[in-house]
Formats: structure tokens, sequence, C-alpha cells
């Protein structure tokens, strides 16, 4: 069998599929290509920051760029590394109007502009362009305020898998982008767990609800197993969860005539699941946000970033919502144990439950082929539940052929 990244395939069609090897979340090869393929071109995110300049380090010991927040009107995101001889601007966040460097004194304008340097009369062709920081991509998620490293080519073009998102989740995405607009959205609690698996093997867990009935016994009360289903798109994965039956209707969202899933056959929605490629995960409660962020912090350990957001706190503690915490301990311990179990020689590769797996298959399909440095290309629109056509999406209820 092979297991090279570059000479690995994971079919399609998922149910002639096998998936991702053990190796894939233990090698040093895979690792690599992780590191230097696919977080290098992701988007990265952190909370919005507060302070006019805020330094950042995004993925800290693995990317090594050193990045700078400013927020000027509007949020830019600079290169925090002055371009006479690399030192870095900025240690703290700070409320100042530009740059100067701690080294020999360079100044930046807010804007990354090289302003002015001592000692620099009659250097040729100073400054150019060249000599101003260079600026990333500034894209905002609800709390979270995101850019990427590549200029050239991004791995993935989030603001459309925002945009499908928007469209599919319709009221809901709706308030929650009011809740963060009117600061309505309160934080609730932010957590920051550190697990021992490869974040790939976080993400392969997050992407199905097979595993609710038997790792989160309480949370499965709550949901309709049966209705659960994957949506596809191109840039992640949706997972809609559906109430069980008995449960009340403030642990459902009161959706618009307008919504996709409004009076959908299946019942009351209870929460939606959404993932970003690759480690930015979305749930929409009807109480609220949380947000994981999952981050590789070394080849089989990785950072899990944890905030939720309240804007009906009359709504909490009850349905699929209720107990995060919990639900969170129960998939961490899942995922660590599995990791150990990946490391064995006896596991290979394992196969995909077509009805129950397929948002698994998708995100290792585009895993691979980011890490072989493939373009990446996704099946165009298929129609979605519901009878709502939204174009760059494929529907993939429990137990349905697309
Ligand atoms: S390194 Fe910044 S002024 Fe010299
Ligand atoms: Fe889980």
């Amino acid at each position: 069998m092979k297991l090279h990244p570059d000479e690995l395939e994971i079919d399609p069609r998922i149910e002639h599929a096998a998936t991702l090897p053990g190796i894939a979340y233990t090698d040093s090869a895979y690792w690599q290509r992780q590191l230097t393929r696919v977080w290098p071109r992701a988007w990265l995110f952190c909370t919005a920051p507060e302070a006019r300049v805020t330094p950042w380090e995004p993925l800290p010991g693995l990317l090594h760029e050193p990045l700078v927040w400013v927020r000027d009107g509007e949020l830019t995101c600079l290169s925090n590394v002055c371009t006479h001889r690399g030192a870095l601007l900025v240690s703290r966040p700070c409320d100042v109007t530009s740059l100067r460097c701690p080294y020999h004194g360079r100044r930046f304008g807010l804007t990354g502009r090289c302003q002015h340097m001592p000692e620099f009369e009659g250097v040729v062709g100073f400054p150019a362009r060249s000599d101003d920081l260079r600026r990333y991509p500034v894209l905002s998620v609800g709390p979270l305020v995101g850019t990427c490293l590549d200029l050239d080519a991004p791995l993935v073009d989030l603001g459309a898998g925002l945009d499908w998102l928007q469209a599919r989740l319709g009221s809901v995405y709706r308030r929650m982008l009011a809740a963060f607009d009117s600061g309505g959205a309160q934080l609730l609690f932010a957590r920051r767990y550190e697990l021992r698996a490869n974040w790939a093997l976080y993400c392969d867990n997050y992407l199905e609800g097979f595993h609710i009935p038997f790792v989160h016994p309480a949370l499965n009360q709550a949901l309709d197993f049966n209705g659960y289903r994957t949506e596809l798109f191109a840039q992640g994965s949706l997972q809609v969860g559906f109430a069980s039956p008995g449960e009340p209707d403030g642990a459902c969202f009161q959706l618009s005539a307008g919504d996709p899933d409004f009076e959908h056959p299946s019942g009351r929605v209870a929460g939606y699941y959404a993932q970003l490629f690759p480690g930015l995960m979305l749930n929409f409660y009807p109480w609220g946000l949380s947000v994981n962020l999952v981050e590789p912090s070394g080849a089989e350990t990785s950072i899990v970033t944890y905030l939720v957001y309240v804007w009906d706190a009359s709504r909490l503690e009850i349905g699929a919502g209720a107990d995060l915490h919990r639900v969170e301990l129960e998939d961490e311990a899942i995922v660590e144990q599995v990791q150990r179990g990946v490391r064995s020689s006896a596991y290979v590769r394992g196969r995909y439950s077509p009805s129950r797996e397929q948002g698994v298959h998708h995100f290792q399909r585009w895993l691979l082929c980011a890490m072989q440095g493939k373009p990446w290309a996704f099946g165009a629109g298929t129609a979605l539940g519901a009878g709502t056509a939204l174009g760059a999406g494929t529907a993939l209820g429990a137990g349905t052929a697309p």
C-alpha cells in the first residue's frame, strides 16, 4: 500500500474511499507538509485586538511570522519585523501613532509606510516600497479577526465560505452578525485546551455526529440522531443537529419563513456546526455562538481555543448547547486516545460510513490535496436541503446519496 504523501489517494466516491493513514497524524513527512504547505497558506485567527497596536504571533514557534494588528479607523495587519535589520517593532499592546523600531529608530506610519530613518542621508533609492512593512489581508468573523500569510494563493477562499454559510443559515447568521455589531454578544467563557493529538484528528472528530451516541450520552438525548445531516461546500462543511421530539422550543431556533430550514421535515434545528478549513469551527445555538479554533503546536500536539458568546442567556443550559465543557472534554479524551491508536503499526487506513462520515471524507480529501500542493476542485453546486438551491454546496442527508 502506498503511504507516501505524494502517492496517496482518497477516492472522491466515499463508498470506495479509504481514510488518511495513521501516519498522517504522526509521521514527520506528513507533519512537514502540514507545516509548510497547509498552515502558511491558511487563514489564521485570534480574537479582535482592543488596543490600537497589538503584536501577534500566529502558531508561535511553528510559523515564525511576527505580526502586528493596527486599529486606526480600519483594522490592518502588518509584519512586526523592521525592514532595516529585522528587529521586532512592537512587543506589547500600546496606543502609539507610529511604530518606532527599538533598535536604530526607523519609524513607520500606522499603514506600514517607512517614514523616517536616522543616519540614512545619501542612501540611494531610500525609502522604497520594499522598506515599508509587509501588509496582510484582514477578515473578521464574529469575534475573531484573521489573516493569511500567503499573499498570492490562500488555500481557502474564506470570504466565499462565509458567504455560503450566511446564505445557508439565513436569519441565524444575521442574528450572530447583529449581536457582535451591536455589542450584544457577551463572552461567557474562554478556555485554552492543550491536546495531545495532531490537530487534524481533532477536526476529524468534530466533523461527524456518528460518535455522539457513544461518546456524548447526554448530548444524544437532546439530538435526533436520525435527522442529523452533513452538507459540504468548497471551503468546509456544515452539520445540522435537529432536536429530539421531546425538547422544549427554547432549545431550538425560531427560524424565519425565508430560512432554508424553516419548517424542515426533520423537525426543529437545535444546532448548526460549521467547519471552515483548516481549523475554524463556528457552532450556532439558539442562545449564541461557540467557537473552536484548532491549531497545531507540534506534530502530535495542538491547541484548541474555545470561546463561548451568549446573546440570549434565557436559553443557555437547555438542549444541544448545554454543558459544552463536558462535551469538549469527552471529545478531547477520545481524540487523545485515537492519537495513541493511530501510532500503532497495526492501524493502516480505515473506511468511511457513507451516511455518517461525509464531512470527514471531505476534510481529509481537502487536507491531502493541500499537503500534496494540488489545487482543490470541489464539485460545483448541487441543491441544498429543503428545496433551496444555493450554488456551491452539496446536500448530504443522513443515509442519502446526493
Ligand atoms: S532594525 Fe529597525 S532600525 Fe535597525
Ligand atoms: Fe463530539
